[in-house]
């Protein structure tokens, strides 16, 4: 428990007059120091020789071997930290999947697909008698999980957690290994999906009465002006014995005062038990409400008490809201009409792919906000925790969506598991229960599919509707789901629907934007770049997409595809495009264009933006046409000072001049209904001269969930974007922190997102087995062997297994010390050939651990390479790098440069 939680707790506990108690549970994140490295899809040769012993892992329990084997050596891996996202560390490569992003991985590439996670985790002996778990939350995807050899479950899923009970197979006052050995060979969907374990891991510990895993239900309700809180906790007793429980639940505030407590009746509960206690809290006051203005959360806590001992508390935010749906006039939040509006997003930003942090989850939320969304749909996949509870913290509208349409275990387990995690989050206003299911959505089977899904979906939650995102097969799907979701208006007719279907709900579950690469103005297919399109691959753009549904009060609203563009789907494009540009914003969340489109009719914010940039040298006297974003009421627009007339912006439009090219500035005066004035210019700029950094933070807690997003802007003399330079960047970070990624929105850019160290091993000499007759034979091993030869930029350690419990090394004449395991080599400390080295250890180890022995070498080398140094292009003026913040406290410096532009320095402080 962290120290901050244990102080958190103990001020609950005084707060409730429960001094006194302790809470045997904890939940500690197991997110630190992973070894980590690549195996094999199909060679088990290359997979560490996994699953081949005589006796498989699956034959007798206890004997995973390769990897999963307690006595594999891992120090010949890379060390990493979770979130971790092996495929953004891999090249590109034309004959990767299109749909992926043409990442060297996947199908065809099993040398790159396969990735063996191994982490040491000691249990103090204190631990005997408590439930210990591990849980994932995340892992892309097929993931087998092993504790000290032994098999303990599999996760196909790419976007659901795995909970395993370690109990009865850990060392007590001891180490323990954990392994996961992740297969990203197949696709689950046709987006980038990342690989490994991307989202966060945690060991539980509880006491044996404790509440089921996502087996509590917090579901306030409003009925005749007062609010009940109606609870459902499900408590599994793990004990030999039974035990008679009650649950005490309370209610706090904001500002963590207690505004209502219960106690419910007690349970008895037999061992090996579990039982359901249904309480209903009646609040005597009136909650705030969550809303998207003000989306305020109350948090509930409940403890299981066994006598006079509090056995397991689960707490959670929650919040107070109605939702209604009208099928004339669309959604309601609390009474007052919302129309929804917002976006589709996959899970992965450029430089950390899938392996997003958590603040880095905030931080893409408030770049949408900022443009007015109030929803998000987490297109097509169960998205991470830490996204909804920035949703709930935030006041956006979530459509939650399972993976796959069907009615049988595999799917239904799937939609339980969402439901049932995500249930207690305020911001989840609809069940999405598929998309796009071409080979159902038209006809009865689709009808058949929907209809079984959404009773299983109601009788799991029936305080939300289900929606099913439908392209063109209207005539299945469409006749029986409760909110029919329109994917693209170009490819259904929303009118006929709501004529046929009066009593159902129609949302804009995906539209087409202004589909664009960000700052392009001028088609260039060779380069994959795109001007904004005024009929994009969906047909249509913002504008259309947004007055259809702003003209329709029925229709309930609109998410555009998609709010981020992402990695894969490079149409209309294939390689060397890697990267969507259906976004509103690029992969690093830079605005495009219609960005300032949506958010001049999302907000009542000001908006007046001008484009495209005037730097065109060359097209002197060509025509080129200038286009105002902007909620302004009239705009006048002038060429260097030249008036080029005054026009009125129509309500949900945008207004466009044809202008003769001449370089200079171009501005723009808008006036508002109220009368006030604004200017905006976008001028010619000279070439580039400076980098200049700018941190969206300075101050970072000392936590890896912690990042600073920091633009890199190149800057002419005057301090004006070049929106055309492409200069390669130099970063250096030096202090405490480090660099995370990096990336530049070009969706053609094959350059790295990361710059990682290469860590490999080699095996020294030959190896036979002595005698395993006797024991206490003493090992005598020598071999003679060449110095490596390697790059400077390369370390050499050499590393040695303890083969007995005495162990005597000797290394060219000199014995090493007692005990040591791993020489750091420095350079020329070995003779170029003819290196003399000698173990001799006694005795000999027993048969369980020999085993794993044979599979090792008593000694190898292990090379680390230095990673390249840190460097991205600017493109069109902006690149992005993310700053994470490590345990550390101290001062992270980052130094940018480039050939001929004068270099910028950011320091950010970790505290
Ligand atoms: C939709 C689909 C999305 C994405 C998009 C690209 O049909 O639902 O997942 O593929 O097309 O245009």
């Amino acid at each position: 428990m962290t120290l901050l939680y244990r102080r958190l707790l103990s001020v609950v506990l005084c707060a409730a007059g429960l001094v006194g108690m302790t809470l045997t549970a904890e939940r500690m994140r197991l997110n630190d120091d992973w070894a980590f490295a690549l195996g094999h899809a199909s060679d088990p040769a290359q997979d560490f020789q996994h699953a081949t012993g005589y006796f498989s892992y699956l034959a007798k329990t206890g004997f995973g071997d390769g990897p999963a084997s307690t006595a594999f050596d891992d120090r010949t891996w890379r060390r990493v930290n979770l979130p971790h996202d092996w495929a953004i560390e891999v090249p590109f490569d034309p004959r990767g999947s299109h749909s992926h992003g043409y990442k060297a991985m996947g199908p065809g590439f099993p040398e790159t697909s396969v990735g063996w996670y191994r982490k040491q985790v000691f249990i103090p002996e204190s631990d005997l008698g408590k439930k210990i778990y591990v849980e994932f939350d995340g892992i892309y995807r097929d993931a087998d999980v092993f504790i000290n050899g032994f098999f303990v479950g599999n996760e196909p899923s790419g976007y659901l957690g795995q909970q395993h009970d370690l109990t009865d197979y850990l060392n007590y006052g001891g180490n323990n290994v954990i392994v996961v050995r992740v297969d990203a060979s197949m696709e689950e969907g046709w987006f980038y999906e990342g690989a490994g374990i991307y989202r966060h891991a945690w060991l539980t510990k509880k006491h044996p009465l404790h509440f089921v895993k996502d087996g509590v239900w917090v579901n306030p309700q409003l009925s005749a002006n007062s609010w009940t809180v109606h609870l459902q906790s499900e408590v599994k007793n793990h004990l030999r014995e039974s035990a008679a429980f009650t649950v005490h639940y309370r209610i706090l505030n904001a500002a963590g005062e207690v505004v209502h407590s219960h106690e419910s009746a007690q349970h008895p509960l037999d061992a090996g038990e579990m039982v359901v206690d249904h309480s209903d809290l009646h609040l005597a006051f009136d909650p705030d409400l969550w809303s998207i203005k003000s989306p305020t959360l109350y948090r509930i806590e409940a403890d299981i008490m066994l006598g006079d001992e509090l056995t397991d508390r689960f707490s959670t935010d929650f919040g107070f809201r109605t939702l209604e749906w009208d099928p004339d006039r669309g959604f309601f939040l609390n009474g007052k009409s919302v129309k929804i509006v917002g976006s589709n997003n996959h899970q992965d930003h450029a430089g950390v792919g899938a392996a997003i942090p958590d603040s880095l989850q905030e931080w893409r939320l408030r770049q949408l906000m900022a443009m007015g969304h109030n929803a998000y749909r987490t297109s097509h996949n169960p998205p991470t925790t830490e996204l909804l509870q920035a949703c709930d913290r935030l006041g956006i509208l979530v459509i939650n969506e399972t993976r796959l349409m069907g009615i049988n275990p595999y799917h239904f387990r799937q939609l339980e598991r969402l439901v049932r995690r995500d249930r207690n989050h305020p911001s989840v206003i609809l069940w999405g229960l598929g998309n796009e299911e071409w080979a159902i959505e038209g006809n009865i089977k689709g009808a058949r599919i929907t209809q079984t899904m959404q009773d299983f979906c109601h009788r799991l939650d029936p305080t939300r509707y289900a929606t099913v995102a439908i392209s063109g097969g209207w005539g299945g799907i469409s006749q029986v789901v409760q909110v029919a979701g329109v994917n693209y208006i170009g490819q259904a007719d929303p009118d006929q629907q709501h004529k046929d279907y009066p009593w159902q709900i129609i949302l804009g579950t995906e539209e087409t934007t202004t589909q664009q690469t960000r700052g392009i103005y001028v088609r260039d297919d060779e380069r994959c770049h795109l001007p904004p399109l005024e009929d994009g691959s969906s047909r249509g753009n913002c504008e259309i997409g947004w007055k259809y549904y702003a003209e329709r009060d029925w229709g309930a609203g609109v998410l555009f595809w998609t709010g981020f563009d992402y990695r894969g789907e490079p149409t209309p494009f294939g390689y060397p495009a890697i990267a969507s540009q259906f976004g509103i914003l690029d992969t690093c969340g830079f605005p495009k264009d219609s960005f300032y489109y949506l958010k001049s009719w999302w907000t009542d914010e000001p908006v007046l933006h001008l484009f495209p940039h005037w730097n065109w040298p060359g097209r002197e006297g060509e025509s080129i046409e200038v286009r105002l974003h902007s909620n302004c009421a009239n705009a006048e627009l002038f060429l260097n000072e030249r008036s080029l007339g005054s026009q009125d912006m129509p309500v949900n439009g945008h207004l466009a001049w044809q202008v003769l090219y001449e370089s200079g500035d171009l501005k723009v005066i808008g006036t508002w209904a109220d009368g006030s004035k604004r200017t905006e210019s976008v001028s010619t700029t000279g070439s580039a001269a400076r980098i200049e950094l700018i941190a969206d933070r300075t101050q970072l807690a000392p936590d890896r969930n912690e990042v600073a997003m920091v633009t890199v802007r190149v800057l002419d003399e005057a301090g004006r974007v070049v929106p055309t330079a492409e200069d390669l960047i130099h970063l250096e970070a030096s202090g405490v922190g480090e660099i995370l990624g990096v990336g530049n929105g070009n969706p053609s850019s094959l350059e790295a997102d990361v710059y990682v160290e290469r860590v490999w091993g080699e095996p020294i000499g030959e190896w036979t087995a002595p005698n395993p007759a006797d024991p206490d034979t003493a090992i005598l091993w020598e071999t003679q062997f060449d110095a490596p030869n390697v790059e400077d930029n390369t370390s050499v350690t050499l590393l040695f297994n303890a083969l007995g419990e005495n162990q005597r090394i000797v290394l060219n004449g000199e014995e090493l010390e007692a005990g040591t395991l791993q020489l750091a080599l420095e350079a020329g400390s070995l003779k170029p050939t003819g290196n003399l080295l000698r173990i001799e250890a006694t005795p000999f180890p027993v048969w369980r651990d020999r085993e794993g022995l044979f599979q090792l070498h008593p000694a190898s080398f292990r090379f680390e390479q230095a990673p390249e140094a840190w460097k991205r292009k600017v493109f069109n003026g902006l690149a992005q790098v993310i700053l994470g913040a490590t345990p550390e406290q101290g001062t992270l410096t980052l130094k940018a440069s480039a050939d001929g532009l004068i270099s910028d320095t950011l320091t950010v402080e970790i505290r």
